[in-house]
């Protein structure tokens, strides 16, 4: 009996920080990208940028990349402009983990990426992979 009454505390922990990290990146999210990207990722075309903000809910990156294009930017990640700024000058890893995590909870799961992926029968290599060559 203790040892289900522990998971159960454990699972409502867990599930409680889940939840935290979700309210954080939602926050976060509305105070920082909603302006470019759109408050369910759809993008913002009327926006005056040379480069439009990209479609955050069509986006085929996985997580992990993701997490690499905020935290240092677009023109880091391999873009042709930087009008996506670096994103860790202000957040540490935590915040855009939760960003991220609030971005494939409410905008498409790496699911659809693979979906999307099958359908069009493209393989998607990590720019850092890439440049590895
Ligand atoms: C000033 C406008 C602007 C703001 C603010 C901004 N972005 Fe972007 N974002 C862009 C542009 C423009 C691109 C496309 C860059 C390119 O392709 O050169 C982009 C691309 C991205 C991509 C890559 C998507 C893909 O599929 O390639 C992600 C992920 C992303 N932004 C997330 C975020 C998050 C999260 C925030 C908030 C922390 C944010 N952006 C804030 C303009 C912005």
């Amino acid at each position: 009996m203790q040892k289900i009454i522990l998971l159960l505390w454990i699972s409502v922990c867990i599930h409680a920080q889940g939840n935290k990290s979700f309210i954080l990146g939602q926050s976060l999210y509305e105070k920082t990208c909603i302006s470019c990207h759109g408050a369910k990722g759809e993008g913002n075309p009327s926006i005056h940028l040379v480069v439009k903000p990209k479609r955050l809910n069509a986006s085929l990156l996985t997580q992990a990349q993701a997490i690499k294009m905020i935290a240092k930017g677009s023109h880091y990640w391999g873009a042709y402009s930087d009008i996506m700024p670096a994103f860790d000058v202000i957040y540490n890893d935590e915040h855009i983990e939760a960003i991220v995590q609030y971005m494939y909870s409410s905008f498409p799961t790496e699911e659809r990426v693979k979906k999307i992926t099958k359908e069009l029968n493209i393989v998607i290599t990590p720019l850092t992979k890439q440049s590895k060559k």
